[in-house]
């Protein structure tokens, strides 16, 4: 089964071919640069780069996975294209062979901004339409559940179920932190969630305070390498609450506080590691002991974490030493699939096929406020 996955719920353009459970092509436009300018993610702003970006990203995923046929047309250029290569002509795409032809379409369904969600989510379901295939929504948030379970084997990232274990997820984002149960492939429960900000969020707003350009957790990560997370008290909120719950927000008014009484630190380079080494901790303590809780109450023996901020360095450490100390076994979502891609979402909707889910209806609408159960 071949499938076209799109994906443009928050600030990346991504299209994507899967093909039993291999991915052919995963290409990903961000819009990270733009963004920074406002210090965060403008929708308006999102959607207007996601219909730019659409077209050539979804075309060069079909042309480096050699997908087309005559009706793929309406997706090629008109004599001349462009594509972020530059331009391209006609001649160009057709002397490339295209052997393999679309099954279905995916597309991210919910949660997310509305009117970035509606660009890929309305494609998807015009090129299934014209190409009378089935069509896929998919919860974007199930799709990183599953994403720790696509590996790099040899040059390619593909996808191994066989090994799939009942497992307590951790998805962190800029917009999410949530632990979830996976009991058995698409069959999951949401044990708890961020009551306020999300762990991304916690990291941007801290590095902002600092004076870090957006988004501000890949570079606390890179100066808290050379910090002391021992120099500075932060609180660790609900890490004894009995509850699988998240709240960021006290710990980023507490550094607020922190700041304002201490404006100096902010001049010494170190002070200013330090800090990053002493929020990551106290960010990394809260997420790897309530993961692990959450294992060991649930009786599982495997934990996976996927999103954007299992990129951090020491997440992933601390993750690796608390699973190999406890007995779990530890599932991270590769760096490239843990900030957001298609290639997650043709994942899960080629998983579903499989499965016999019922296609989803092509006048369905996007779900921006969706909930995982
Ligand atoms: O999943 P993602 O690309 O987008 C959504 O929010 O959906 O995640 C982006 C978030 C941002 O908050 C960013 O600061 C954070 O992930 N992030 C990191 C790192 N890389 C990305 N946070 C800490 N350390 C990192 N290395
Ligand atoms: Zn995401």
């Amino acid at each position: 089964m071949t499938i076209l996955a799109l994906e443009s719920s928050c600030d990346e353009t991504s299209a994507a071919i899967v093909r039993g459970g291999r991915i052919l092509s995963s290409v990903v436009s961000s819009q990270i640069k733009l963004h920074a300018e406002y210090g965060g993610v403008v929708p308006e702003l999102a959607a207007r780069e996601h219909l730019k970006n659409l077209l050539p990203v979804t075309r060069t995923a079909l042309r480096l996975a050699k997908v087309g046929r005559a009706d793929l047309s309406i997706l090629r250029p008109n004599k001349i294209g462009t594509t972020e290569d530059g331009p391209v002509s006609q001649d160009a795409e057709q002397r490339v062979p295209a052997d393999l032809e679309l099954d279905a379409v995916a597309a991210t369904q919910g949660p997310g901004l509305p009117t970035a969600l509606l660009v890929g989510f309305k494609a998807a379901q015009a090129v299934a339409f014209a190409l009378r295939k089935p069509f896929v929504g998919i919860h974007h948030h199930e799709a990183h559940l599953y994403s720790p379970w696509i590996s790099r084997g040899g040059d390619a990232l593909v996808a191994d179920f066989t090994s799939f274990q009942p497992n307590v997820s951790l998805i962190v984002s800029g917009g999410h932190t949530l632990l979830v149960l996976v009991e058995s492939e698409l069959n999951h429960r949401v044990l708890g969630s961020t009551m306020d900000d999300a762990a991304g969020e916690c990291f941007d707003k801290t590095g902002k305070l600092m004076g870090l350009a957006y988004p501000a957790g890949p570079e606390i990560d890179r100066l808290a390498e050379q910090g002391n997370p021992g120099a500075f008290d932060f609180p660790r909120p609900l890490l004894h609450d009995a509850s699988d719950d998240f709240s960021f927000s006290g710990l980023k008014t507490s550094v607020r506080y922190f700041l304002r009484e201490n404006p100096k630190l902010l001049d010494d380079a170190q002070c200013v590691r330090d800090l990053c080494a002493s929020i990551q901790a106290a960010i990394v303590e809260v997420l790897v002991t309530k993961t692990i809780r959450a294992a060991k109450r649930n009786r599982v023996r495997c934990v996976t974490a996927s999103g954007g901020v299992t990129c951090n360095r020491a997440l992933r450490r601390e993750l690796e030493n608390a699973c190999k100390r406890e007995g779990f076994a530890l599932r991270l979502a590769e760096d490239e699939l843990c900030t957001d891609n298609a290639a997650m979402i043709g994942i899960l909707a080629e998983r579903k096929l499989l499965h016999k889910v019922p296609a989803t209806d092509l006048d369905s609408e996007i779900q921006p406020g969706w909930v995982l159960a």
